[in-house]
């Protein structure tokens, strides 16, 4: 049995409803966010100050925000950023946690922000560098970290390049996300083990979609190269509106359960997360739920 902590960051009220054919209201998400602070889930990425005409489902990131300040009962926001004017209005909010979200591919980033690979690292690099002036903690995606819906599999070598370039402007923690669930474990162990070798293992987090079932097997293998963070979505929710084939990411319920069961500390009630996947689910009008959540229903 293991006992040591592993960290999980809540992404479903950015990367799970960002894409949803239903949009919930700013005071809706605040509930849900609300449940999900009340499932003792550590850390959670609640709202991306990004154009209201490109993902109409994250307006309201404001509200959010100012809803959650001096209400976060000790769990970390964080919030999504696609560029310095994102960043500025994050700021004037009140946001404490800002994350980039440069991507591991020329095409990727021009269908997700509109730069170059270049230009969007060197963006969020300066956005680095303006947080951490601010005093504020930052957090950098490196997205489509293995394989790219346009440009297919992504050397190892550039992901490492880019983590590098964030890390020297400052940046807190990187978290290797595979945007469109096309890893699998020998993949990702490989990827993290060559991370390890050059970065702490303590700044690394890993963050899975579950298009090919793989999400699961894809976190132990992470484990097992020492990384102890990982984002997942409640309800298995999630998808980038602009990473065609991207389907729900990791179910934060499955990742939960599977964890404790294995020994590991998570600090996650996993009866209240069950109650916010079912608030989730009434607000989308959809069912939702990990590949446990009929057994964890059954547990009530
Ligand atoms: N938040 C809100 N509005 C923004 C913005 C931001 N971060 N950045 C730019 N805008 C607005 C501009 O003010 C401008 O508004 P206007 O048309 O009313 O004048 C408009 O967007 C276009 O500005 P421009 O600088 O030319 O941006 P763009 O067209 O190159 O768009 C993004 C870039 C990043 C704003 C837009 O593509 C976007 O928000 N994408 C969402 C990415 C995302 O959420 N992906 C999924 C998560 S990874
Ligand atoms: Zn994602």
């Amino acid at each position: 049995m293991n006992s040591e902590y592993v960290y999980i960051n809540e992404v479903g009220p950015r990367d799970g409803l960002q894409n949803q054919k239903t949009i919930l209201s700013s005071e809706i998400r605040l509930n849900l966010i609300n449940h999900l602070i009340e499932a003792r889930l550590p850390g959670m990425e609640v709202a991306s100050f990004v154009s209201p005409k490109a993902v109409p489902a994250m307006e309201g990131a404001r509200e959010i925000i100012q809803g959650l300040i001096d209400n976060a009962k000790g769990c970390e926001i964080s919030v999504l950023v696609p560029n310095m004017k994102g960043f500025e209005m994050a700021a004037e909010s009140g946001a404490e946690i800002i994350t980039v979200v440069p991507s591991a591919t020329e095409t990727m980033n021009q269908k997700n922000i509109n730069m170059g690979l270049e230009e969007t690292v060197k963006s969020s690099c300066n956005i680095i560098k303006s947080a951490k002036s601010s005093n504020l903690r930052t957090r950098a995606y490196v997205s489509v970290a293995w394989e790219c819906p346009y440009e297919g599999k992504v050397e190892s070598s550039t992901v490492l390049k880019i983590a590098n370039q964030l890390l020297s402007a400052g940046a807190d923690e990187i978290i290797l996300a595979d945007t469109i669930g096309a890893a699998n474990p020998s993949s990702v162990g490989l990827l993290f083990k060559q991370c390890v070798d050059e970065f702490d293992h303590k700044i690394l987090s890993g963050h899975f979609h579950d298009t090919r079932a793989m999400a699961l097997a894809n976190v132990c293998a992470a484990l097992s190269e020492g990384i102890r963070k990982f984002d997942s979505c409640i309800g298995g929710l999630g998808g980038c509106p602009f990473a065609p084939g991207a389907a729900g990411n990791l179910a934060t319920e499955d990742l939960a359960n599977m964890l404790s069961q294995m020994g590991f500390k998570t600090d996650v009630d996993l009866q209240k997360l069950s109650d916010a996947v079912d608030y989730c689910s009434d607000q989308l009008k959809a069912p939702l739920g990990g590949r446990m959540s009929a057994w964890l229903s059954k547990q009530k």
